[in-house]
């Protein structure tokens, strides 16, 4: 039987320590790296963060998968659904984290054989660790975040993948016109994970997204049902841990009003 609490506190440590490695080292240049184009960046620091949890996991777990972004785990032969597997994002918002050194945020998630169970967010800059441990709460630093209540489009900032202002292969832009039209307002932060965490506390309403992978969501998925949030893709379907998807986060009832104008 897996103690999901010990694996909940290290993981939370390991968070910080790597948190505390990422506001360190934007003292000093970061060396920054394209990957499939231009404005598809990577650095030495997404690679070692992600390789410092992978020692530790390794050494304290071994029997553990990982799942990250970068990729620096040996190739695991595995079924997501039948594993315990960690779903790591090193640096989540890197291009924030090279041009603007902020808004950025570590995301860990464990999922054990599918099941979502623990979810961490940290933007070492605020020094905000949200986190929830499944049926125990969840928590931004030690104050545990009050449940969601539902909300109306007329009253809700929603955050939107900047794409939506260019014609896009996942859905016809026109069709968000109405969102933005009828909402409060539109924001968009540029890291996945914590637009999913600013939910959880209040300071959006809901965030949609084009193509998303498991390590920008995974945690964000725990810590948002954790208080009643919703988490689909746009069509409103379960999301696959195991691939990209379009995603629809949300307050309870908010999905709805917004898959309305959708369809
Ligand atoms: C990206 C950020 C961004 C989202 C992209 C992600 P990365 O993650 O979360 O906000 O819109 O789709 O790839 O590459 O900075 O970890
Ligand atoms: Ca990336
Ligand atoms: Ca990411
Ligand atoms: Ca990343």
């Amino acid at each position: 039987m897996l103690n999901y609490e010990m694996i909940f506190e290290n993981a939370k440590n390991w968070t910080k320590e790597a948190g505390e490695n990422l506001r360190e080292s934007l003292k000093q240049a970061i060396e920054v790296e394209f990957k499939t184009s231009a404005s598809d960046l990577v650095t030495k620091k997404d690679r070692e963060i992600e390789q410092l949890f992978a020692q530790k996991i390794n050494e304290i777990y071994p029997s553990h998968m990982i799942l990250g972004e970068e990729g620096t785990v040996a190739s695991q032969d595995y079924v997501f659904a039948e594993s315990e597997v960690w779903v790591i994002d090193p640096i989540d918002g890197t291009t924030n984290f090279v041009n603007q050194k902020m808004n950025f945020a570590i995301s860990v998630a464990f999922y054990d054989k599918g099941q979502p169970v623990i979810g961490i967010i940290y933007d070492p800059i605020k020094d905000e660790l949200f986190s929830a441990l499944k049926g125990h709460g969840a928590y931004l630093n030690d104050e545990r975040i009050e449940s969601l209540k539902a909300c109306k489009l007329q009253e809700a900032l929603i955050s939107v993948n900047s794409l939506w202002t260019i014609p896009n292969e996942k859905i016809e832009e026109k069709k968000l016109f109405p969102i933005v039209e009828n909402a409060r307002g539109i924001r968009y932060i540029g890291s996945a994970a914590l637009e999913i965490a600013w939910i959880a506390v209040g300071r959006l309403d809901a965030y949609i997204d084009f193509r998303l992978s498991p390590w920008d969501i995974g945690a964000g998925i725990v810590i948002l049902r954790e208080l009643g949030g919703e988490a689909t893709t746009l069509e409103g379907h379960e999301i696959d841990m195991t691939n990209t998807s379009t995603t629809l986060f949300s307050r309870p009832g908010l999905s709805a009003e917004i898959r309305s104008y959708l369809a």
